[in-house]
């Protein structure tokens, strides 16, 4: 994640306003939301867009930027003194079940590791982050070498 794209996330850019959002919502959705804005003492539209925003902006850190605090002291020591690291989260990995045991994952994941470096000159990610669908899938990435640091999720350094 480069720093321009944290600055945007943090909100210490102006964010021009050129394009549009619309969702159709049923009509007690729409009575709650509009509840909550008056409550809020704000117009509809900057309750939803601001609400939203949180929620993307939380969602994005906790998939994307670990808490230096995860991470194990060790591999902390190494990166930078930053509360935030940003990280590459990879997509799920499957590979179809007759064809199990035969490397196929590996290679993938292998590949995948490459990529994040190759890529780690340009794009300021110092970590690799998956998601662990179940226990056998994180004993799979613990196999090779992932940390555990958050429920059904492991980090690679
Ligand atoms: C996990 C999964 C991707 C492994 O695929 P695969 O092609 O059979 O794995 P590979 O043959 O490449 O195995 C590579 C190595 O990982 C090990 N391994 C594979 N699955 C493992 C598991 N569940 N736990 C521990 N080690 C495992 C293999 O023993 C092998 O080790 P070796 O190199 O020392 O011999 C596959 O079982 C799958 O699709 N599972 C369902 C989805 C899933 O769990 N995805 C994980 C991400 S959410």
């Amino acid at each position: 994640m480069s720093l321009q794209d944290r600055q945007i996330e943090s909100g210490t850019q102006p964010t021009a306003k050129t394009a549009r959002l619309e969702a159709r919502v049923a009509d007690d959705q729409k009575a709650l939301f509009q509840r909550a804005a008056d409550l809020a003492g704000r117009s509809l539209t900057d309750f939803v867009v601001s609400s939203a925003q949180e929620i993307a902006t939380r969602t994005v850190h906790e998939r994307e930027v670990l808490d230096a605090g995860v991470v194990p002291p060790e591999i902390a020591k190494r990166l930078p003194r930053d509360p935030l690291i940003p990280a590459t989260l990879l997509g799920r990995l499957v590979v179809e079940e007759r064809l199990h045991g035969e490397g196929i994952a590996q290679f993938l994941l292998m590949d995948a590791l490459h990529r994040c470096r190759a890529q780690s000159g340009q794009i300021a990610a110092v970590a690799v982050v998956v998601e662990a669908i179940d226990e056998g899938a994180e004993r799979f990435y613990q196999h090779f070498g992932f940390i555990p640091f958050r429920e059904s999720q492991a980090v690679y350094s």
